[in-house]
């Protein structure tokens, strides 16, 4: 709120009537706005998509859109875009009926909205993961365009991943248990504490998220070898970069496997028994990308089996995980419930492109992000 162009464009208008003299300051707001994004698009690396809005069947000046929470941005909007309506939605059951006769959504893929009996033009995604938006018929049917924040949560996820990874491997779930029960025992996990530097991490999907994992990866001295779906390249600080069909080779070879692939036909229970079989009895899976990429059974019967030597996990299948799941009890396990994306530099961020790609929308150009629909990120 407090960067947002249109909040002191707004209070910059409110002022010059006050005083009395015709508002200009917009344009040097303008410029601010614009100076942010473009510093957003070039430290993220964002594309931008191929074709204008205009270009493409079904744009046309959006004249309703409608705002998953975020109350307060609204006045702002209305102000640098008089002639559009802005609605907030507040939760999942007005949300059908809002967006019934909307042109734009800017929120996230939830089922009940994506899936009702919408016309929306576009989707202006609020988190990476789109498999909801992806798998709906409506959507797919009337062409909705869809961009989302991917890459913008990069550095949140990846710091939750390492963190997740050092508190594994420095046994902190043993002696946050321990400590809890007030008990010092020096013994625990003694011979199971290995040391990061020189060992090898496998980041899965080298995208947005799993680059920001290799280069802090990298910074802590271990050797960083990914798989990607798309092409071989990846950073120098990256040893080695596989294609999907040498996961099982490259996950033999690691200490820790970081998992940040996003959910489409090809990632839908990609580590299951034979993955989790391939892995080493003392390597750690860590899991921030999409909770059904694991098959959540076999991933228990890994650790019970002693098949790997522990998980931490962010993302899970079932969402929420049902009180009686039986990971909350297993050893070696950390929980975080899906929390990782989380921080308050992203949500700046995602209101500063949410913002670029409405002016863009609005002008007919091209926007940043657009989500491929055929590979589903
Ligand atoms: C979080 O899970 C996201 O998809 O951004």
């Amino acid at each position: 709120m407090r960067n947002s162009i249109f909040t002191t464009a707004l209070g910059a208008t409110l002022l010059s009537l006050q005083l009395g003299f015709t508002a200009t300051p917009a344009t040097a707001q303008n410029t601010h706005a614009a100076a942010e994004a473009q510093a957003l698009i070039e430290r993220f690396g964002l594309r931008e998509s191929r074709q204008p809005v205009r270009d493409l069947g079904n744009w046309k000046v959006p004249e309703k859109v409608v705002v998953w929470q975020n109350e307060e941005r609204l006045p702002a909007l209305r102000a640098a875009y008089p002639s559009i309506t802005f609605e907030s939605v507040a939760g999942v059951p007005s949300l059908a009926a809002a967006l019934e006769d909307a042109d734009v959504f800017v929120g996230y893929c939830i089922p009940a909205g994506v899936n009702s009996d919408h016309s929306l033009q576009w989707i202006m995604s609020m988190a990476v993961g789109v498999e909801n938006c992806v798998a709906s018929e409506v959507v797919q049917r009337q062409k909705t365009i869809v961009a989302n924040v991917k890459k913008l949560s990069g550095p949140e996820i990846a710091e939750h991943a390492i963190a997740l990874m050092m508190a594994l491997n420095r046994g902190l779930d043993g002696f946050i248990a321990n400590q809890q029960k007030e008990v010092w025992d020096r013994g625990l996990l003694a011979d199971d504490i290995w040391e990061l530097e020189g060992r090898t991490v496998l980041v899965v999907g080298l995208g947005g998220i799993g680059i920001e994992i290799a280069r802090r990866a990298h910074g802590l001295g271990m050797k960083v070898t990914a798989t990607r779906n798309s092409r071989r390249e990846g950073p120098e600080y990256v040893s080695y970069v596989g294609l999907a069909d040498e996961l099982l080779e490259l996950a033999a070879e690691a200490d820790v496997v970081i998992n940040t692939v996003p959910l489409t036909d090809k990632t839908n229970g990609m580590f299951n028994a034979e993955f989790f079989e391939a892995m080493q009895s003392h390597a750690y899976f860590v899991s921030v990308g999409r909770g059904k990429s694991a098959n959540t059974d076999d991933l228990v019967a890994a650790l019970r089996n002693g098949q790997i030597g522990g998980a931490g996990l962010d993302v899970f299948d079932p969402e929420p995980l049902p009180a009686d799941h039986p990971l909350w009890s297993q050893p070696r396990v950390i929980i975080t419930p899906h929390v990782a994306f989380r921080s308050e530099k992203l949500r700046e961020r995602v209101w500063i492109l949410v913002e670029e790609n409405l002016r863009r929308y609005v002008n007919g150009d091209k926007l940043i992000s657009k989500v491929d629909m055929r590979r589903g990120y």
